[in-house]
């Protein structure tokens, strides 16, 4: 177990380029921040950049790409990562009846495979990180420990009932099983929250995989999530510590 939550990790200058997408999403924003913050050259994919920070979307090491991820070409996906030492998706379905039964059913997924292809296309001389913003109801079937068969069920019930939930399953298992552990051009690491809230940077906790049930877990501040997720783009020891892992991402429990 290990413990993060001061800004020191984040503030680091850092030679990196990185793409953002879902990065007008409450998540997606805060990791913005925490990359312009910490000096590293940023390009975002947004269907609608007016929803970011004017001192964001105006920053001399940001730029944006007015463009919706699933309908870009591969031919201009492979330019928009080209040079890119890290891609973080924190995409996520907006939660109205449209967004959740809608198009598109495989959103995460198919982002994730469509940049992965995009990657792999450059063949880039050193591998790029891909950071996949998921959750802590996906399962890493490597190392997640048995689950109440309560959770198994209401798990089973929203694979079917939720099709946003699928898809982060489906996400998380294309990295881990497609991607896999010996892609000459991807390394990858699946972020897997709790419960989000819109809290400030706090203590949190990162652990291999879940240690509480599904509607026993504790909340996870968005901006932990984005601070861990900056400190991945751009740590070493970090990232040789977390990559090809599906760390879960909690608040750390507060002492008095
Ligand atoms: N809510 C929770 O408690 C919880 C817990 C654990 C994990 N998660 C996961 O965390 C992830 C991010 O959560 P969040 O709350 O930060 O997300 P969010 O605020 O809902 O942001 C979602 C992002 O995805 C983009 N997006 C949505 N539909 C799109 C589409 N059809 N095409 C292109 N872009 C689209 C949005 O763009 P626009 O701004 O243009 O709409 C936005 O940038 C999600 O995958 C979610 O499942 C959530």
């Amino acid at each position: 177990m290990s413990k993060l939550g001061n800004n020191t990790v984040a503030r680091r200058s850092i030679a990196t380029t990185t793409l953002v997408v879902g990065a007008t999403g409450a998540t997606g924003s805060l990791l913005l921040e925490q990359l312009l913050f910490a000096g590293g050259q940023v390009r975002a994919i947004a269907r609608s950049p007016e929803k970011l920070k004017d001192e964001v979307r105006s920053h001399p090491n940001m730029k944006v790409i007015r463009a919706s991820v699933l309908d870009i070409p591969d031919a201009e996906m492979r330019e928009h990562v080209r040079g890119c030492s890290a891609v973080v998706s924190c995409l996520g379905h907006v939660m109205d009846f449209k967004g959740v039964y809608g198009a598109p059913k495989l959103l995460c997924t198919d982002a994730v495979c469509h940049l992965c292809r995009a990657i792999e296309g450059n063949a880039p001389a050193d591998p790029v990180r891909f950071i996949l913003m998921n959750t802590v109801g996906a399962a890493n079937p490597d190392i997640d420990a048995q689950r109440t068969l309560f959770d198994r069920v209401v798990l089973a019930l929203l694979r079917r009932a939720i099709p946003p939930h699928r898809d982060n399953e489906n996400a998380l298992q294309h990295l881990h099983q497609d991607v896999g552990t010996s892609n000459q051009y991807i390394e990858w690491c699946a972020v897997r929250p709790d419960s989000l809230t819109n809290s400030e940077v706090s203590q949190y906790e990162i652990l291999p995989s879940p240690v509480t049930g599904i509607f026993s877990g504790r909340p996870t501040a968005r901006a932990n999530v984005a601070h861990f997720m900056a400190a991945l783009v751009s740590g070493t020891a970090l990232w040789q510590q977390w990559k090809f892992q599906t760390p879960v991402v909690m608040n750390a429990i507060e002492q008095n």
